[in-house]
């Protein structure tokens, strides 16, 4: 990982502006690692973001705002996750992700700060940033996790709108499916992208944030990880944070980002940690291989890594160098 991010980092200078996503990401070197090619890149950097997946890069460049100008972690996670929640083309988060088999847009969303506060939101309906009302469970109420009526109500209180999340493309897609609606969704890396992301901030805090609308076409009233402290996401400030994506059951479980955070603990890298929570799902659960999930860890040194199952996971990573993607290892 560190050895690709050096390589692109170098291939990059001199074509310092790329337009990813409609955002014009600064690629710029990484001065030490030009002057050693050959060293890997201690990642040890704050304020840092990292993201799951391509929607992580505009993300970012929203929790990067935050950042930059001494913002806090949690509130950085908060406004970067908003990005694909309002974007139609995502498919996966918020407005524009896929339904139910019934139709319906259904969301879940979690948040956890550096002093172990989280919120949480599931079965969502009709509410376009389920983050923000899973911050708002955070400050406002004695409880973690708020679901469906319950959660609809508590955000029509704080003042959120309701509004129609099923977009035409997303509709056509649905009504395709339903041709053969086959019992069980069908679950892989091309439909199944929830973005997660962990911040460390100037001051050395730790914050996470996730959100999805879940499996396409699940069964309804199916909740998955992400609006799941400990499964879809966990911070330890003393530590780590870890964020999922993919198939939400085996992260439930296995609670696979508290795995990955108490590996952390053990000593193991970002990256070693998520490897061990990977392979702890393959030694477990016999039919791993027919999907995808992506583990992404950050620590209190500012240094990251990842690792999945299938290849073709990725993921954003935004300091003072720039913005970048890079790929997850994978067991298969
Ligand atoms: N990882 C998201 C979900 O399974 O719903």
């Amino acid at each position: 990982m560190n050895s690709k991010r050096n390589f692109l980092k170098m291939a990059l200078q001199g074509t310092s502006l790329l337009t990813i996503g409609g955002f014009l990401t600064n690629l710029r070197a990484h001065s030490s690692v030009m002057d050693n090619s050959s060293a890997s890149i201690t990642n040890r950097t704050k304020p840092i973001v990292v993201s799951t997946w391509n929607h992580g890069l505009p993300a970012n460049q929203a929790a990067w705002q935050v950042l930059s100008n001494g913002g806090k972690a949690i509130d950085a996670v908060e406004q970067g996750v908003r990005v694909p929640e309002a974007d139609p083309s995502v498919m996966t988060v918020g407005y524009g992700g896929y339904p139910d088999r019934e139709g319906k847009v259904t969301l879940d969303a979690c948040i956890m700060d550096e002093n172990q506060n989280c919120g949480s939101v599931a079965f969502l309906q009709n509410i376009k940033h389920p983050i923000s009302v899973a911050r708002l469970v955070m400050d406002k109420t004695p409880h973690v996790m708020l679901v469906g009526e319950g959660a609809l109500e508590f955000a029509k209180y704080q003042g959120f709108k309701e509004e129609n999340l099923l977009t035409d493309k997303a509709k056509a897609a649905w009504q395709d499916w339903l041709k053969e609606s086959k019992y069980q969704p069908v679950i892989n890396i091309e439909n199944h992208d929830t973005i997660g992301m962990l911040a460390l901030d100037n001051n050395g805090d730790l914050s996470g944030a996730c959100t999805t609308s879940g499996a396409a076409f699940k069964m309804s009233g199916r909740v998955g990880d992400s609006p799941l402290i400990g499964a879809g996401l966990y911070v330890d400030n003393e530590i780590g944070a870890a964020t999922a994506t993919g198939m939400g059951e085996l992260m439930i479980k296995t609670v696979g980002c508290h795995l990955v955070v108490e590996m952390m603990r053990q000593g193991l890298s970002p990256e070693q940690a998520c490897k061990a929570a990977v392979e702890r799902i393959a030694k477990k659960l016999g039919d791993y291989k027919q999907f995808q999930v992506g583990f992404l860890a950050l620590n209190k040194a500012g240094e990251y890594g990842s690792y999945c199952i299938q290849s073709g996971f990725n993921y954003a990573v935004t300091d003072k160098f720039g913005s970048e993607l890079q790929d997850a290892k994978s067991i298969l």
